[in-house]
């Protein structure tokens, strides 16, 4: 496809995000007029009042008023690169993705994030990383919104306003920014202790990342893959970075914070101009797409579980670089607009009740955020693929739509395209059974909390489990409410009983027994 396939302003340009490109020998309006003078303001004589005619000065004044828009409501911390993913095709015989075919090099734009500082925070802090990747399809946008720890705190989106609500700073002091050394995380992962296992990664070394080039990434809900036979298989994605998975210590991470709080940022552009182009692995574990969408005990729809990779090995199927830093980033690394909704065919959502949530919500923070529904039009945001829609209107509309009849089927503008060749090529949602009592409930596979945390917890080296420790200390050393800080004791009691005593200790306060017996009769061995 040309350019001007997916460029609706018609600009004969290169790439997509090259189409509003400037140029021009001299400084003008943004209605193209010649300006010979930008620094004095029209007045009457040199001491006079300022004119209000004076169209320069007001067109020049209005547009920095409105430079900025909201910042992202999470992850509105970030810094992004373009790519290339090229697929190995071993995907090919369970989805019918095209980009998924052997060889097909796809561009790609990743952006790495926190998730609960301000767009001005620092980047070492203790937090999750987002991992969002949109992959420009032949297909249309594909976008894996994923984050570097493969669990969430929650279990149905209806709470995820509540998590963040607890997470981001405290409503009466603002404070503190991007750390979960507060009272209401500690009140909130307490009480919902659904949210135990994606805590301890937190409070583990993944928590603090050396550099986005040495993360893993995961979709961290399950997906449904289709193939062209209509076969389908339940996946997890893995991104597997070639650097490997490096964590900063403690110590070093308070100290970047202050001499260089752009540290991650920094040190992505910089590989990427001295042309040390970091790569991942895209991977996947699959499962039989059985009715109860259970694998060896585990829900594959609770987003508070992993399956353990020796039980399923993550498959690679293609491999990503990142090679070129954006030019401009308000244009896109601010503007873009990932949305775990954005599926191609041969790749298709499950009922993993935080997966719903998400699909809604992403759309609709856009809309705000990006100032109106023509957002897809963004050069970022383009898809690199024909567009041909029923969509009109609206806020910055970029496109000169042609015809009259903005309707299908319809006998003025050539006919309805979706007759001929439906089927073949276009997104269909895979037929799955859909039955059931409408109920407010969660199923009773959900109520198990603790077996995984202490599968982690086991899986630590000594050192790592005094990291996890010392994290827990210093976090929870934080709150001011004593009542929070026993409740989250008591949490920890139920993981192992060396990592609540030692907190317990560090906190000075008594350790818990658990409320319920540890799966595991040996405890682990106590730290030397
Ligand atoms: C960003 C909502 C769960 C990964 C966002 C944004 C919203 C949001 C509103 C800001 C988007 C924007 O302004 O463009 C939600 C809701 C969730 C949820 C409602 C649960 C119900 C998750 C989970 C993951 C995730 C489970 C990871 C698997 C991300 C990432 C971004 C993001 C990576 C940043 C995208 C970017 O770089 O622009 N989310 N989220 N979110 N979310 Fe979620």
């Amino acid at each position: 496809t040309g350019p001007d396939t997916f460029s609706p302003t018609g600009q004969p340009t290169g790439a997509p995000q090259d189409a509003v490109a400037q140029g021009g020998a001299f400084l003008t309006s943004a209605q193209g007029v010649r300006l010979p003078d930008t620094d004095h303001s029209l007045k009457a004589g040199p001491r006079g009042p300022v004119l209000l005619q004076d169209f320069h000065l007001r067109e020049k004044i209005m547009h920095f008023d409105h430079e900025r828009i909201p910042e992202r409501v999470v992850h509105a911390r970030g810094s992004a690169a373009h790519g290339v993913f090229r697929s190995y095709g071993t995907a090919a015989n369970i989805t019918k993705a095209a980009f998924l075919a052997e060889g097909v090099e796809t561009p790609v734009f990743v952006r790495f994030s926190t998730v609960l500082g301000s767009r001005g925070s620092a980047d070492t802090v203790r937090d999750t990383r987002g991992f969002a990747t949109k992959f420009y399809t032949t297909e249309g946008v594909y976008d894996l919104v994923g984050n570097n720890i493969p669990v969430f705190f929650i279990q149905d989106g209806i709470k995820f306003p509540d998590v963040i609500h607890a997470g981001k700073p405290h409503p009466d002091r603002e404070i503190p920014q991007a750390q979960s050394a507060h009272d209401t995380f500690w009140d909130f992962v307490s009480l919902h202790t659904e949210a135990t296992h994606h805590t301890l990664w937190n409070m583990s070394d993944r928590g603090i990342p050396r550099s986005y080039r040495m993360m893993e990434g995961f979709g961290v809900h399950t997906f449904r893959l289709v193939n062209a036979a209509g076969e389908t298989t339940l996946v997890k994605f893995h991104w597997k970075p070639k650097l490997g998975v490096h964590s900063l210590t403690w110590e070093e991470a308070q100290i970047i914070n202050g001499v260089d709080p752009d540290y991650h940022r920094r040190d992505l552009a910089d590989a990427i101009e001295a042309g040390a182009y970091p790569q991942w692995e895209l991977g996947v574990q699959t499962f039989p797409d059985t009715p109860d969408q259970m694998f060896e005990g585990i829900d594959l729809l609770d987003p508070t579980k992993i399956v353990p990779e020796e039980l399923a090995p993550v498959q690679p199927i293609g491999l990503m670089e990142l090679n070129r830093n954006p030019s401009n980033f308000f244009a896109e690394t601010e503007q873009v607009a990932f949305h775990a909704g954005h599926l191609v065919p041969g790749i298709d959502v499950t009922d993993d009740p935080l997966l719903a949530a998400r699909l809604f919500s992403y759309l609709d923070t856009q809309l705000t955020r990006l100032g109106g529904p023509n957002f897809p039009q963004i050069p970022i945001n383009r898809p690199h693929a024909p567009v041909n829609d029923m969509l009109r209107d609206g806020f910055h509309q970029d496109a000169v739509h042609r015809g009259v009849a903005p309707y299908r089927p319809n006998s003025l503008d050539g006919g309805c395209p979706f007759q001929a060749g439906a089927g073949e090529g276009g997104y269909v949602e895979v037929p799955v059974e859909v039955a059931g009592r409408k109920v407010r409930e969660a199923p009773a596979s959900y109520a198990d909390h603790f077996s995984q945390p202490r599968l982690f917890w086991r899986s630590m080296s000594p050192v790592e489990k005094e990291h996890i420790i010392d994290a827990y200390t210093f976090e929870l050393g934080k709150c001011y409410e004593q009542a929070v800080k026993e409740r989250q004791l008591r949490v920890l009691a139920n993981i192992d009983p060396v990592l609540c005593h030692e907190v317990a200790q560090g906190l000075g306060l008594p350790a818990p027994e658990p409320s319920e017996p540890l799966a595991d009769p040996a405890p682990s061995p106590a730290l030397s």
